[in-house]
């Protein structure tokens, strides 16, 4: 990898500040290494749960100009199979490993801290924020403060890994929640979760696209609402924020640099544009680089944010 785009995450180097999110590709340890040789510098994991999910019945995914909506409903092999995955995948590699989990409740989310301290992950996110379970779950936890609060706190007095709070674009006041993780002791943020739900309907077959009716909204249409939610809240908080929502150019990556985060998830453009996406988009940063004048990927870190 090109020593220009190296850079840390907590502590940690990263060969890109890339980032495989949560949700796309990493299922399996070979669907984390395909994404790792094609350049990401961070996998993230499926998110896990106590027990195997099959998800919702199809479709469950509708494209539209601007974006995909996903009802995929937290389809995963389960945490014990997870993990057996993401072992699989540290054993042939260095690249950090995001174990990415799903819960209710904080005593569900302990267990899955307690199980993944025992895995070769290298930081724990916690998903409090996926939208397309409505039906099953009711309001995700990331819309209360309190509940964050609650939960960060516990993971954090059992977790041995760095813990990241996934946080959702679907509230009022993003930054009281993300002061609310910050002050329960998350090490990260992850921001942002899918938007909506909104809904695709076949207006030839008079029928909602997706079995499920609605689904969360990812892809180009995301980044403005991306880029304002992680500007507002680099401005409030001390910790790193993993970046994501739309990117799916070099200049999507480094406009989100420039917002706040200093790692950038690239998921729906791996639909786009294949899982060369992630090489893609790293010669695009250093083309960037070179015509702006900047050495590195530190540079636009350094940069005083958003003077402009
Ligand atoms: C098909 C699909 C599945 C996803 N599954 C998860 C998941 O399991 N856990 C999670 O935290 N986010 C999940 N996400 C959300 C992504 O990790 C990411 O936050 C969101 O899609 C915004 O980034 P993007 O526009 O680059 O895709 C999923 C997204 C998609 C498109």
């Amino acid at each position: 990898m090109h020593k220009r785009l190296k850079t840390k995450f907590l502590g940690v180097e990263l060969e890109s500040p890339l980032v495989l999110p949560a949700g796309v590709m990493g299922m399996s340890f070979s669907g984390m290494d395909i994404a790792r040789i094609n350049g990401a510098g961070i996998i993230t994991s499926k998110s896990l749960t106590l027990q195997p999910r099959t998800g919702h019945k199809g479709p469950v995914i509708a494209e539209f100009e601007g974006g995909i909506l996903n009802c995929m409903g937290l389809c995963n092999p389960g945490i014990s199979n997870g993990l057996l995955e993401v072992n699989e995948f540290k054993k042939r590699s260095r690249t950090p490993v995001i174990v990415s989990v799903f819960a209710t409740n904080t005593e569900d989310f302990l267990m899955l801290a307690k199980e993944v301290n025992n895995s070769r992950g290298d930081f724990l996110e916690l998903n409090l924020s996926c939208p397309n379970v409505f039906d099953e779950f009711g309001i995700p936890l990331a819309a209360s403060k309190d509940e964050v609060f609650k939960i960060v706190k516990a993971v954090k007095e059992s977790s041995r890994l760095p813990v990241i709070a996934k946080l959702s674009p679907n509230v009022y006041n993003i930054v009281e929640i993300a002061l609310a993780a910050q002050k329960a002791g998350a090490d990260a943020l992850c921001l942002i979760n899918t938007v909506g739900p909104g809904m695709a309907i076949d207006a030839k077959m008079v029928k909602p696209v997706l079995f499920n009716k609605f689904g969360g909204l990812s892809g180009p249409c995301i980044k403005p609402i991306a880029l304002k939610l992680i500007y507002q809240t680099h401005s409030a908080v001390d910790i790193p924020i993993l970046g994501m929502g739309g990117v799916t150019y070099g200049i999507d990556a480094v406009e989100m640099l420039m917002a706040g985060a200093t790692t950038i998830g690239v998921g729906t453009a791996v639909y786009y544009r294949g899982i060369e996406v992630f090489e893609k988009i790293n010669n695009e940063i250093i083309e960037f680089l070179d015509e702006n004048g900047y050495e590195t990927v530190e540079d636009i870190l350094k940069l005083e944010k958003l003077k402009l």
